[in-house]
């Protein structure tokens, strides 16, 4: 053990060991909240027991954290920054529609991402002189401000854009030239990282560089979300999610904090694996997102075919209440119908009546990853007549009635009929292989991706026009009256 282990040793005080002891809980309370946030049930204790572990953490680094020897200040500033954050945040969250809930994840990403920037432009001034001396700026610690930077300001700035996007202020920019600027972009940003670290003399004569990469990545940010869009956007959500993680964690390696470390890696591991299982929903590669060649050319669609067929509600609840087995393919129309709790009256009462309901789920139905699982839950619907798309689609050939309530994409057989469609290649709820089709939705209005439907014109489908929640209430009664 050299002479310099020995004397950090023994600089080691009780509230040191306090402070590390705290994190320690944090970290184990971060992911146990996750782990509890994999179900609906468990979800809101996780989050509370992670949100718990955060207070913690910052409770002890106020108590206990110091630098040379001195406790940190500022006690009241950092109360008040607190205070106004809790405040701002809780108001946005207890007003938001469960609609929008997509756009205020985006929201509270970019602040993350925008976090972690804002900690290395602060920290960068700031390198230790002893450090600079030994090293230059060839080390871990300057690294990791420059990449926190980096990846923290795309981060900010791309979900600045995305929630844009899904907020629809904003649309899809699909200009060629963008993924070449961006090219040009990326290569210099990493090259600028390398470039500092191996030429640059000390902090203070790099700083304004480092200022002129801050700005320059945020650029980056809004280029590289500008072009994506359509029945992308979940896997740019993710993959966001997963950037602000990693410079969480770059943040936790500057200050060796092990909480922010684990949070950091925590969802940016956490991101990176629902950005794989997203593009593995879309039967898309990352790249191909990215690049942004999904299918053929932007929202065109397919020719269609056939006439429009609609159903009475009385017919609709004889065909449902005669049927053996029928099929619910939840959408983001339901959403904003707020229909949830109908649908669910509307599976027990014909379940009353023997007839099999289950529930068709599209990893990307909605807007947010789980979303229909959440609003399903919200409603109490039972989780196992949640049928993953992949196991209910070799089914619905035997399915009597397939009801689609305020789905579209997600049912569109354009995806694998036509080569030219924006959205050809990504899995779908094969809905016109069951015997009968009702699709609930209010008009002839497109998806998400903005394209014709050819479902809803095939000879075994039957249209109900509606709010979803006024059909359904009218649908109820219909079938109670029978
Ligand atoms: P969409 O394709 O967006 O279709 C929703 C349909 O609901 C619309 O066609 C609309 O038709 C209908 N609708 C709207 N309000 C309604 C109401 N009050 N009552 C009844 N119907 C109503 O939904 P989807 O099938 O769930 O597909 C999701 C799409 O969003 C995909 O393209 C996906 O890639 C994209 N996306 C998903 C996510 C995630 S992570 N899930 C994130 C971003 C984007 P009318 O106007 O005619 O009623």
């Amino acid at each position: 053990m050299d002479k310099f282990t020995i004397q950090k040793m023994m600089e080691f005080t009780l509230g040191d060991s306090v402070l590390e002891i705290s994190y320690i809980i944090a970290s184990v309370l971060f992911i146990m909240g996750l782990k509890m946030l994999s179900h609906p049930d468990s979800a809101r204790r996780g989050n509370l027991l992670a949100a718990f572990g955060m207070g913690l953490a910052i409770v002890a680094t106020m108590a206990f954290h110091t630098k040379d020897g001195e406790p940190i200040g500022n006690h009241l500033l950092i109360l008040v920054a607190i205070a106004i954050g809790t405040v701002v945040g809780w108001l946005i969250a207890v007003k938001v529609k469960m609609t929008a809930m997509p756009q205020l994840v985006s929201l509270f990403n970019g602040m993350g991402g925008a976090a972690a920037a804002l900690i290395s432009l602060m920290e960068f001034p700031h390198i230790e002189a002893s450090l600079v001396e030994r090293t230059g700026l060839v080390n871990g610690h300057v690294l990791a401000i420059l990449l926190g930077l980096l990846i923290g300001s795309v981060s900010f700035a791309g979900s600045m854009v995305a929630f844009l996007k899904l907020d629809s202020r904003l649309g899809d920019v699909k200009a060629p030239w963008i993924r070449y600027v961006n090219l040009v972009l990326l290569v210099g940003l990493l090259l600028s990282v390398a470039g500092i670290m191996i030429f640059g003399q000390n902090p203070e004569a790099a700083s304004g560089f480092v200022y002129l990469m801050f700005a320059v990545a945020l650029i980056y940010g809004v280029l590289f979300v500008m072009p994506i869009g359509g029945a992308d956007m979940p896997v740019v959500i993710s993959l966001l999610n997963s950037f602000t993680g990693v410079a969480a964690a770059m943040g936790g390696f500057l200050y060796n904090n092990q909480a922010m470390l684990t949070g950091g890696i925590l969802v940016g591991s956490a991101g990176t694996i629902l950005t794989i299982l997203m593009c593995n929903a879309m039967n898309r590669s990352l790249v191909n997102v990215i690049v942004g060649a999904f299918g053929g050319q932007a929202a065109g669609g397919s020719d269609v075919g056939g006439s429009i067929k609609e159903i009475s509600l009385s017919d609709s609840a004889v065909l449902l209440s005669y049927s053996q087995k029928v099929v619910i393919v939840p959408g983001y129309g339901l959403a904003v119908a707020q229909a949830q709790h109908l649908c669910h009256d509307l599976d027990k009462i014909l379940e009353d009546k023997g007839v099999e309901v289950r529930y068709a789920i599209h990893p990307v139905a909605g807007r947010m990853p789980g979303h229909m699982n959440v609003l399903l839950a919200e409603a109490d619907v039972s989780y196992d007549k949640l049928i993953e798309m992949d196991d209910i689609n070799p089914d619905l050939p035997n399915t009597d009635v397939l009801i689609v309530i305020g789905a579209n994409d997600v049912v569109n057989p354009a995806a694998e009929d036509d080569p030219s469609s924006p959205i050809y290649g990504m899995p779908i709820i094969k809905a016109r292989d069951a015997k009968n089709v009702i699709v609930m939705k209010r008009g002839m209005g497109k998806g998400y991706a903005a394209i014709e439907n050819n479902l809803f014109f095939a000879d075994r489908t039957r249209m109900l026009f509606g709010d979803a929640k006024e059909t359904l209430q009218k649908l109820l009664a219909e079938i109670k009256s029978l």
